[in-house]
This record gives C-alpha cells, structure tokens and sequence, in this order.
C-alpha cells in the first residue's frame, strides 16, 4: 500500500500562524480562527488526510476502540476542531456514526464538500493495512459550534470522542475548560482518544500549536489545570475526570510527530 505524502506545514506558515494569535485576545481567538477559515489560511494547519496512527488504532486494536457497542448499537464519536473533516469520513468509513464539530462556518462548508466528495470514492488513505470490512459504513454529519457553549451538541454525549490538534491550537488558559467540556460530552465509562501532538516541543515555547508534554495527564487525570510553564512551586496533584487506560506510541503517525507523538486513551469514569 503506498502511503501520500503529508501536506507539510513549512516553518514560516508556524511563524505566521504563532504571530496571528499573538495579535488577538483570548476572548477573540474564535474570531481569528474564523479569519484564517475566510481567509483560505486552512493550509498553516492542514495535512491533507486522516491520522495514520488512528487508521491503525481502530483496525489493530479493536479491543480498545470498536464501533460497535455492546449492546448491537453503533457508537457515536465526536471530533471537535474537526477542520476539513478527514478523521471524521474516515472513522464513518470504520463503522462509527462520526460529528464534526467547527466553529467556523467556511470550515464545516468545506468538511461537507470533502465528506460528500470522499464517501462516494473514498482514497486509499482512509484505510492501513489492517484493514478489513467489519461493520456498515456510519453516519457523517457536523455542527457548527463553539465547543465552550454548553449546548453546541444540543444536549448530545458521546461513546468517544477524539482529539488531534484541537487541544493544543487552544491559549493553555482554556485547558481546564477543555478538561470540563470533554467530562461533560462523553458517557460515564466512554473514551476520550488523544493523539498527543506536540511533544517534541519545548514547553515554553508559543503555540498554536501549543507544546503538550505532560498536559492530557496533568488536566485528565490529575485534574490540574494544564498550565505547566512557567512551573508551579507547590503543584497539587489532585483526581481527574479521566482515568488512563492505554497509553501508546504509534508504528506510524504525521510525519510532523512521527517517533514522538503518542496515543493516550481515557475513560470517563
Ligand atoms: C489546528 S486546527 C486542527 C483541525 C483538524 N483537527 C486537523 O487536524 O486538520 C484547529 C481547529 O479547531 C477549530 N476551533 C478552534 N476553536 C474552536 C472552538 N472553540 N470550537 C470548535 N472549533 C474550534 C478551528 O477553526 C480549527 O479548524
């Protein structure tokens, strides 16, 4: 199976895209990711297809995250800052009822063009080589939303949700928010899925995107608030929403974390 190249993100558009939210308050950072969208800046953060490490999640290890529930039902799962939707059609295509969720109205008009395009011929690349038909395609659908308004899902919870580049493209301000909203959005015993990007950056660093080493753990598990630079004195370790289940470094990932991203799977308790 041949794999396609990643669309590479080249150092000047990280620059640009640390500099835009330099440039704008916390409170008018949804505005300024719906410029980018207007804007056509989509590509500062676009790969171009969906996550090789979560392809090879969902087909090696259907112990830990299947489509199908226990009771016969499909399970839905939830991709927040879900841009062009490519984990969204892919994880329809392994059998889950997927939604998208983007603030921005240009994003999810571009997700539903792709999605449209996408389950009528999907590419290659939606699948590893693992792959092997086990359930009916599920639903694809998307909202858009902020994913800090209590009512952006209109009350829904999820059997999964998954996160790649939503945490880290947020100001660290709003991780305990992040932390809370994930509580609130998946079921008791659910799964919260993070492909944790990036680690290899220094903490101290600027984002988006911001750099994560230690955070899922410090906010999900430990119930801190995720802020881990400039360092605490006196840090408290406290008891998260989440407990950790499985905690994975991927054969194959983004070419931007491969050797260094990692999968870490929570669940609700
Ligand atoms: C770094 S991009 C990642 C997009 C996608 N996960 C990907 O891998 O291509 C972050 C996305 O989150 C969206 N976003 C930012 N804040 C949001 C919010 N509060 N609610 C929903 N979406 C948001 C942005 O519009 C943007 O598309």
């Amino acid at each position: 199976m041949t794999t396609p190249p990643e669309r590479l993100q080249s150092p000047e558009n990280r620059s640009r895209l640390i500099r835009h939210f330099e440039q704008s308050s916390i409170e008018n950072h949804n505005s300024a990711w719906d410029n980018l969208w207007e804007t056509d800046n989509s590509d500062m953060w676009d790969r171009g297809k969906p996550s090789p490490a979560l392809i090879d999640l969902l087909e090696q290890r259907e112990d830990i995250l299947s489509p199908i529930a226990a009771n016969g039902q499909r399970k839905k799962i939830l991709v927040p800052g879900c841009g062009k939707g490519y984990d969204v059609v892919m994880l329809a295509l392994h059998g889950f009822d997927a939604v998208g969720l983007e603030i921005s109205a240009k994003g999810v008009s571009t997700a539903e063009e792709y999605a449209k395009k996408e389950l009528q011929a999907p590419q290659e690349y939606n699948f590893g080589s693992a792959w092997a038909i086990k359930s009916e395609r599920g639903s694809v659908s998307f909202i858009q939303g902020d994913f800090f308004q209590s009512d952006c899902t209109k009350g829904e919870k999820f059997d999964v949700i998954y996160d790649y580049t939503f945490l880290c493209a947020l100001h660290p301000n709003m991780r305990a928010q992040w932390a809370s909203r994930m509580a609130d959005l998946v079921f008791s015993g659910g799964l919260l899925v993070c492909l944790e990007f990036p680690l290899f950056k220094e903490i101290s660093y600027p984002g988006p995107p911001w750099p994560l080493q230690g955070v899922h753990w410090n906010l999900l598990a430990e119930g801190g608030d995720g802020i881990l630079y400039p360092p605490k004195e006196d840090q408290q370790v406290g008891t998260g929403s989440f407990e950790r289940k499985w905690y994975i470094k991927p054969d194959r990932s983004y070419e931007s974390g491969q050797g260094t991203d990692m999968l870490s799977i929570y669940a609700r308790k």
